[in-house]
């Protein structure tokens, strides 16, 4: 049986800063954030946004009434859950209508979470054919005003519908993972931005990229030769290529022209949204197969997720036939088309402004985001959610 992504949506919200303006305000050379970092823009989350609506808007845009019927797990993948107990799936579910019978979970294990989903997902939908799992990745990522990890924050999610019916990409089963207790990244409970080790972390994800791959080849038989492309967590856009050029040694000069240029498409989207944490790869996956015209069915993506910590994990997937007739690239152009950038000083304000922390109620102003799901206020300690379209 077949198992893998039949659906793949994505949501960021309607606001974003320039990298070069960022830059000029930090006192940075700006080429330093668009080339030595690779990020030109950066979406801010207002504060009518959390993991919650994230994603819910963007598994919306993916799912219809059949889909509604056939879910019977939903997993919230997130490192910016808005409470210790409860989790965001059940609010989700709620919000896009999905039949009662289901299960909700939310996983965490920093960007990791989503994929750790994914791998649930599969389990489930081998157990159960004519299930149908929602798969979400949705995160805020702070690092804090003009801190060095400032240029790559980034908010949004992705939605994914994993079943036996593959019509994306059915995934393969030659997973390798890789588990070690490091401290490069991490959030405190007390804390709503990051604590990091920069350098690091970028260490580490090199070093966790290096020996999953090479378990991967000795348990796959496969090689570089036989990836299309490899998709990358990216917590900015140049990540993935320092880890990719690590190992394109390994391959004749045409694969390694086709790694490199199809790893350039990879990170379109990437660019302009930022670290988006548990979604980033899979949004660097529909960057790719929604900006390559001429890819193919049967073409073969690695995909390489790192959750700092940390947990890492290789796997690929295979292209299906027509797949391209299932994705919603109009829907997602739209979304970048529609985005209004906001000045540093708005930003700023925008990053400032945050919920009550002493249990006091508040009215949120949603008719300034365009967004079908939003965040309206809080009610003894209870977060009021809306979808403006039911
Ligand atoms: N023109 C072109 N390039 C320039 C430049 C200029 N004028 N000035 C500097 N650069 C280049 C530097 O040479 C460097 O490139 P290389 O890394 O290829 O050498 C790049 O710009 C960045 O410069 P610095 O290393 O000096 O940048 P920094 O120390 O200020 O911060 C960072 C970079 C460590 C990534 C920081 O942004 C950070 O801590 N970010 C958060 C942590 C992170 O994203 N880690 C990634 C791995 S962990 C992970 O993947 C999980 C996750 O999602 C968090």
């Amino acid at each position: 049986m077949k198992i893998g992504i039949e659906k793949i949506g994505f949501y960021t919200p309607h606001i974003y800063v320039d990298m070069e303006k960022l830059a000029e305000a930090r006192g940075v050379e700006p080429a330093k954030f668009t080339i030595g970092i690779g990020q030109s823009q950066m979406a801010v989350a207002p504060i009518t946004q959390d993991s919650v609506t994230l994603a819910a808007n963007a598994a919306l845009s993916i799912i219809d009434d059949e889909d509604r019927e056939k879910i019977d797990f939903v997993i919230f993948g997130s490192e910016s859950g808005i409470d210790h107990s409860k989790s965001g799936a059940v609010y989700v579910h709620r919000l896009v209508g999905l039949n009662p019978h289901a299960r909700a979970v939310e996983v965490k294990q920093a960007c990791y979470g989503a994929t750790a989903g994914i791998q649930m997902a599969k389990g489930h939908v081998a157990l159960n054919p004519e299930s149908k799992v929602l798969v979400l990745g949705s995160d805020i990522a702070r690092y804090g005003l003009d801190t060095p990890g400032e240029s790559t924050q980034g908010a949004g999610a992705v939605a994914m519908i994993i079943s036996a019916n593959p019509r994306i990409m059915e995934l393969e089963s030659h997973n390798v993972y890789l588990t070690n207790d490091i401290m490069d990244f991490w959030r405190p409970i007390y804390s709503d931005k990051a604590f990091v080790d920069g350098k690091f972390s970028n260490e580490q994800y090199i070093l966790f990229f290096n020996k999953v791959w090479e378990v991967y080849k000795e348990k796959s038989g496969l090689e570089l030769s036989d990836m299309e492309a490899i998709c990358y967590h990216l917590p900015y856009t140049k990540m993935g290529l320092k880890a990719l050029r690590t190992v394109l040694e390994e391959a004749p000069e045409v694969d390694r022209e086709r790694l490199l240029e199809n790893y350039q498409v990879s990170t379109l989207y990437n660019r302009n949204v930022g670290n988006i944490y548990t979604g980033s790869l899979y949004l660097s996956l529909l960057s790719l197969l929604e900006n390559k015209d001429d890819l193919k069915e049967g073409a073969r993506i690695g995909m390489f997720s790192y959750g700092s910590g940390a947990v890492g994990e290789l796997f690929s997937g295979v292209l299906q036939p027509n797949f391209r007739e299932h994705l919603n690239i109009e829907g997602h152009n739209k979304l970048f088309d529609t985005r209004k950038e906001v000045s540093i000083e708005e930003y700023e304000q925008i990053f400032n402004e945050t919920l009550p922390e002493d249990g006091a109620d508040i009215e949120l102003d949603i008719d300034k985001d365009p967004a079908p799901i939003v965040l309206s206020g809080v009610v003894d300690n209870k977060r009021q959610y809306v979808n403006k379209r039911s």
